[in-house]
């Protein structure tokens, strides 16, 4: 049996988790929106048609902020669409899912969603195939007081206080051909530039994200950042990141390694963020907004899955069925997030409902929790605190990850570890979670903490997310085929923590310090 030793210490840490590090995403695409967080005339859905069953689920997921309205479909939007009385609301071509959007839902239902599950709101703005007056104006309108025409809009519109929205994105994935009216880094550098100015203009509060590369893979990766970097670097706080990992390839340990190109994309984002302030001999720092992550790939490629003809209205599209292999590269890609709360400062799941998502609806019927619900749900409760550095002792795995780009077969080396670990302290009380996935396929790990100087003394909670069947899914009708059980046999004696993780595995142990 292979094992693992880790070493925690009270002085080593990384850094404390932002509250923002456990967000998620709603965008206006397929039953993301319509049917699944808003279906007026659902059996749980209250006066305003926002289901209740899927509200109590998004409580129990615990996201703590939400993007919002996209993604690619932001690139097109006129939020002017989706205010004022609903029955003069334009219905549009939504060229980015080639849908019929509605706008039956709009920011102020958004906003109403966030308050009513005690969630914050983030904005994206279209920087596609809008610009920054547009974008200034949706901000006035948010969140000016009152007294000019477009906030006094907003009261007549039926809200009266402003909506306070601090986190607001410079578009959306601006590199990348498939994005309406795509820009080079320069292009978008300029105009990101010149809208974060009037956006800070309008409300010095806010924080700004400029995009990011849309992914690692980008042919521009790196030379989009130092360009992008370069032009707002004054006027923005944050530069997103964006990670769908894939097991296309059906090569499950390269599945799982994957997570570890995650760890290097931070660590190049990060590094690239502070040569550009190292030029200015800046002591700014630009944090990380990780603002889509998620395993993605089923429904990714394939038009057919993407894209239902006849320009139809929220389609069952990007409907990923989530297995139990899913969820241990999930849990890895929690784990990456954890271990870089020093500079990831905000991360979204993509996305919350039915669309690549935690929570799966019928129009009309049931909602249930898909196998990726639990990583992030134990992540979200209980990976709030100080980050902890491990030390890590474990034999390792070489694996090429396969992940396209197009007509490109790009191929990434990686070494990974079978142990993947995060440990994180909860000031108020002295406790320690630690999150660990068991990479291997068919062995169990041996593993051993060492918790020298932590005081813990009792394991409060051991929990295991594994099956023999790597395939299972949860459906409608078996709602919870894969769902978390006890880890037995976890002892601490002393300062030691001992635990047998079963193959292929993803694994919480919680400690406490009273006996
Ligand atoms: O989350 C699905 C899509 O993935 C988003 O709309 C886009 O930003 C990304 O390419």
């Amino acid at each position: 049996m292979p094992t693992a030793t880790v070493r925690l210490s009270p002085s080593a840490t990384i850094g404390a988790t932002d509250k923002r590090l456990f967000g998620a995403f709603i965008e206006h695409l397929g039953r993301c929106v319509y049917g699944g967080i808003y279906e007026p005339g659902h059996p749980t859905a209250d006066e305003r048609g926002f289901r209740r069953d899927v509200m109590a689920l998004v409580k129990e997921l615990a996201p703590t902020i939400m993007r919002y309205p996209g993604g690619n479909f932001v690139s097109g939007y006129d939020w002017e669409d989706g205010v004022g009385p609903v029955e003069n609301r334009p219905r549009r071509l939504d060229l980015a899912w080639m849908s019929t959007e509605t706008n039956a839902f709009g920011t102020n239902e958004f906003i109403d969603w966030c308050r009513l599950t005690g969630i914050e709101p983030m904005l994206a703005v279209n920087l596609g195939t809008r610009d920054g007056d547009a974008a200034r104006r949706y901000l006035e309108y948010c969140n000016h007081d009152g007294g000019t025409a477009l906030s006094d809009l907003r009261k007549q519109h039926g809200w009266p206080l402003p909506h306070g929205v601090k986190f607001w994105c410079l578009g959306n994935e601006m590199d990348g051909p498939w994005q309406m009216q795509a820009k080079t880094a320069q292009e978008y550098g300029r105009l990101a530039t010149e809208t974060a100015k009037m956006m800070k203009w309008v409300d010095p509060t806010i924080e700004l994200a400029a995009c990011g590369s849309s992914g690692r893979n980008m042919p521009t990766f790196g030379a989009w950042e130092d360009t992008v970097l370069d032009a707002t670097f004054d006027h923005v706080d944050y530069i997103s990141l964006h990670t769908y990992i894939n097991n296309y390839a059906g090569d499950v340990p390269a599945f799982l390694a994957a997570a570890d190109l995650m760890d290097d994309f931070i660590e190049e984002v990060t590094a690239i963020a502070d040569s550009v302030a190292a030029r200015r001999r800046s002591p700014k720092r630009i944090m990380l907004s990780f603002d889509e992550w998620n395993v993605w790939y089923r429904t990714r490629r394939t038009p057919a899955d993407r894209v239902k003809p006849g320009w139809p209205v929220a389609p069952p599209i990007l409907e990923e069925a989530y297995t139990m292999a899913d969820a241990l590269a999930f849990g890895g890609m929690c784990i990456s997030l954890l271990n870089h709360a020093d500079r990831v400062k905000v991360a979204c799941l993509a996305q919350l409902v039915n669309v690549i998502a935690p929570i799966m609806t019928e129009t009309g019927g049931e909602a249930w929790r898909q196998t990726i619900f639990y990583p992030f749900a134990q992540f979200s409760h209980f990976g709030r605190g100080t980050v902890l550095r491990a030390d890590i002792a474990c034999p390792t795995y070489d694996a090429s990850y396969y992940d396209p780009r197009g007509a490109q077969e790009l191929r990434f080396p990686v070494t990974a570890a079978y142990l993947k670990l995060a440990a994180v302290r909860d000031e108020a009380t002295g406790g320690v979670t630690i999150f660990a996935l068991n990479r291997h396929l068919t062995e169990p790990l041996r593993l051993t903490v060492d918790l020298d100087g932590l005081a813990l003394k009792s394991v409060r909670a051991a929990r295991q997310l594994c099956d023999a069947d790597l395939t299972a899914v949860n459906t409608a009708d078996d709602p919870e085929r894969i769902r978390p059980g006890l880890l037995s046999g976890v002892t601490l004696s002393g300062q030691v923590l001992r635990a047998t993780l079963q193959p292929a595995s993803w694994n919480m142990i919680r400690l406490g310090t009273a006996a």
